[in-house]
């Protein structure tokens, strides 16, 4: 099945014509607790394991688009990207499952409260908040599961960014990919933070598409990973059920190692770690061993999440000044 065939199914019935001369949509990034590493089906985004992550809320993408003639207008933070960016290439490959002929253009203004590529999800918000816009455009209505899987045809972990809170990637079983959405978790984690620590906010060396492939394709570690996710994924459910921050944080960090220790046995090496990313861990451990409670993760990129409750905020402020922190399930004044 080809992504325009599973489009095509999905919209079944619903207008292929723009209903109003323009829509405007949003949606959180989101950072997974345990990741996903590996496509079972690379044209469908059809991951080899479940993932878990939780929306970095308020973080995350402001989306608007109109239809146009001609061909697509890409803004990004106010700037025009030319269309043979890759930023621009990626959107208009998506795009184009949802024209209603060849010729229909449209112009996306997409505003990153993220830093963008840089290992920070912000294709995760940027593609869940286009399908958002695109549903309001065409007004389809579609139920957030099938946003969902529309939205992983952009970017797999686009597929958790519909919803704020613990979302949970289940991979599905069909070969059509319509069972391979996000599912919502109930639990919320009041005095849960995450920190950025941007070491460095430009371009990833490798983008994790192909960094993906290659880890799957050669890396002799990746037959480890599945059995991995399982294990990893039992112990943050059971975490986050009991508000067991410890199991939590030590399963993130443990899975997200992991990942990039498949990643770094691929042949040829995929290394996404800068200095600055090992010394911010090394840090992060010996915090931890001096007694505050505080663990790391990092997604294909350099920068690097740091995990903590509420009270060891100020502690984990001294040693990262520059700390962005943000709290998922905190509700605006
Ligand atoms: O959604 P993609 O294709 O950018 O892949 C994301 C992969 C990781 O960020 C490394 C892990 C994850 O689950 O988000």
């Amino acid at each position: 099945m080809t992504a325009r065939d599973m489009v095509q199914t999905l919209l079944a019935g619903r207008s292929g014509a723009p209903a109003r001369d323009h829509a405007e949509a949003t949606a959180p990034a989101n950072i997974a607790l345990v990741k996903y590493w590996g496509k079972r089906d690379a044209e469908l985004n059809l991951p080899v394991t479940d993932s878990l992550s939780v929306a970095l809320t308020p973080l995350g993408t402001q989306t608007r688009l109109a239809p146009r003639r001609g061909g697509d207008e890409v803004t990004l933070n106010g700037a025009a990207v030319p269309p043979d960016d890759p930023f621009a290439v990626r959107l208009a490959r998506f795009l184009d499952l949802f024209r209603p002929a060849p010729d229909v253009g449209f112009a996306v203004a997409t505003v990153n409260t993220v830093p963008t590529a840089a290992g920070v999800a912000s294709s995760a918000s940027g593609f869940a908040a286009l399908t958002r816009a695109l549903d309001a455009l065409f007004d389809w209505r579609l139920p957030p599961a099938a946003l969902s899987a529309l939205a992983r045809l952009g970017s797999g972990s686009a597929c958790r960014s519909l919803w704020d809170g613990f979302v949970e990637w289940r991979a599905g079983e069909r070969a059509d990919g319509r069972d391979s959405h996000g599912v919502p978790l109930s639990e919320t984690w009041p005095g849960l933070c995450v920190g950025l620590r941007i070491v460095d906010a430009g371009p990833k060396s490798a983008p994790s598409r192909a960094a993906m492939n290659d880890t799957t394709a050669s890396s002799p570690l990746y037959a480890a990973w599945p059995d991995t996710v399982r294990r990893d994924l039992a112990a943050a459910r059971a975490a986050i059920a009991r508000r067991d921050f410890a199991a939590l944080g030590a399963t993130a960090e443990g899975n997200a190692l992991a990942m990039h220790a498949t990643a770094l046995a691929a042949r040829p090496a995929v290394c996404y770690w800068q200095p600055e990313t090992l010394r911010t861990l090394r840090r992060v451990w010996a915090l931890r061993a001096a007694g505050t409670p505080v663990y790391a993760t990092l997604d294909a990129g350099p920068n690097v999440k740091l995990l903590f409750e509420a009270p060891a905020r100020s502690a984990v402020r001294v040693a990262f000044p520059d700390l962005q922190v943000i709290g998922p399930f905190d509700r605006a004044p």
